[in-house]
């Protein structure tokens, strides 16, 4: 499915019945990302599951703000025919628009999941090096998110993680257009810190961790947890990409949030 969101079009896809749970990939990802873990969710919620702007299927806007990000969420929604509040799940950038949703449209969220993601901004050096990682993508195109992609693919993944799931992926992830790569990675190195955000949002929060996850890994999710009186899980044996990683597991923790939230 497709919708128009501020001028870029959004696809989507909407599987099952029941409450309504919208699953947000990360970068450069796409909402693939769910693959292997929609099965296990999809006979008892409506699992509703976004590729973000500049990714998957979705076209590219010379600007991925994470505030531009939470408003196409919204217009999939409204696409989607979903008045109900959702519970939001994002993973990794998809958590950081989840965080933006929260701040933006705080009355349809029920409650919000963070997978391999954090509430903090970047530092000065991380923003500095993201912004030059972008200027490169658009200066040299394909070539450069090739090499953005052989890089993530490093990293994505907890070091035993089958090689064939991982070359799968840095292909997947090498065909990510420069614009959106670089909007991406603008827009993530200029969002706010979203700690007090998390702290005071007064619904239910679970974080969710890769036990080897080396991009957001286990102590900062562990001290994020701890500040916002969330529930922490962490994962064993999956790295970054958890719910690619560990599907069945990642969706027992999310089952067992959502029911607990009657
Ligand atoms: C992601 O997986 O979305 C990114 O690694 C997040 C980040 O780079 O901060």
């Amino acid at each position: 499915m497709e919708t128009v969101s501020n001028g870029i079009r959004i696809r989507f896809e909407v599987h099952g019945g029941g409450a309504p749970v919208l699953l947000v990939h990360g970068y450069p990802l796409s909402g693939a990302l769910w693959d292997e873990f929609i099965p296990h969710l999809e006979s008892d919620f409506r699992l509703i599951v976004p590729d973000l702007r500049g990714h998957g299927g979705s076209e590219a806007g010379d600007s991925a703000g994470m505030d531009e990000l939470a408003d196409d969420l919204v217009a999939v929604l409204e696409a989607a025919d979903e008045g109900r509040p959702v519970v939001l799940v994002g993973m990794s950038m998809g958590g950081y628009a989840a965080l933006a949703f929260c701040r933006r449209h705080r009355q349809r969220v029920r409650a919000l999941a963070l997978v391999d993601s954090k509430a903090g901004a970047d530092t000065q050096e991380a923003a500095d090096k993201r912004r030059e990682t972008a200027a490169r993508v658009l200066r040299e195109g394909s070539a450069a998110v090739a090499d953005v992609a052989k890089e993530m693919a490093g990293k994505l993944f907890a070091p035993g993680v089958d090689p064939s799931l991982r070359d799968a992926w840095r292909e997947r992830m090498a065909g990510t257009s420069p614009t959106g790569i670089a909007a991406a990675l603008r827009g993530m190195a200029d969002r706010p810190d979203s700690s007090d955000l998390l702290r005071e949002l007064g619904v239910p929060v679970l974080v969710v961790v890769g036990e080897e996850d080396e991009i957001t890994p286990v102590e900062g999710a562990r001290e994020m947890a701890a500040a916002s009186g969330a529930r922490l899980e962490i994962v064993e044996g999956a790295g970054h990409a958890a719910p690619v990683e560990r599907p069945r597991e990642v969706a027992a923790v999310l089952r067992s949030f959502l029911e607990g939230l009657g």
